[in-house]
């Protein structure tokens, strides 16, 4: 099998619900991570390697993924939303709709930005 040329990193992160911080996973992570891993194995794209990972610190817009070497990161994604994306990791144009950026890592829940 040849050596991935693309990456695409899940966050499942799972944090005790108390914490003011969403979790990805408690988002539906586990099921985009399947969902991903499925659509994979139909299109048989060895190209891809999908990793399940912590925290990429947006968790405001989870479920967060990175592409690398992109560097392309997307959130708020579903299982719906995951054609698109394997469209863009077997060459495709990246999905702007799903696209986050600065904006994004920078959103604290209303109990962590008080002074
Ligand atoms: S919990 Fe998923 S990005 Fe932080």
């Amino acid at each position: 099998m040849p050596k991935p040329q693309k990456f695409v990193f899940v966050c499942i992160n799972q944090r005790d619900p108390s914490h003011p911080r969403p979790s990805c996973n408690a988002n539906g992570a586990g099921d985009v991570f399947n969902a991903l891993r499925e659509e994979q194995g139909r299109r048989l794209a060895t190209g891809v390697k999908i990793v399940a990972g912590g925290c990429l610190e947006a968790c405001m817009v989870g479920p967060v993924l990175a592409v690398y070497p992109d560097d392309v990161w997307y959130g708020g994604v579903t299982e719906d939303d995951v054609p698109a994306i394997m469209d863009h990791l077997e060459g495709g144009e990246p999905v702007a709709m799903l696209e986050i950026g600065d904006a994004e890592f920078d959103l604290r829940p209303p109990e962590m930005t008080r002074g």
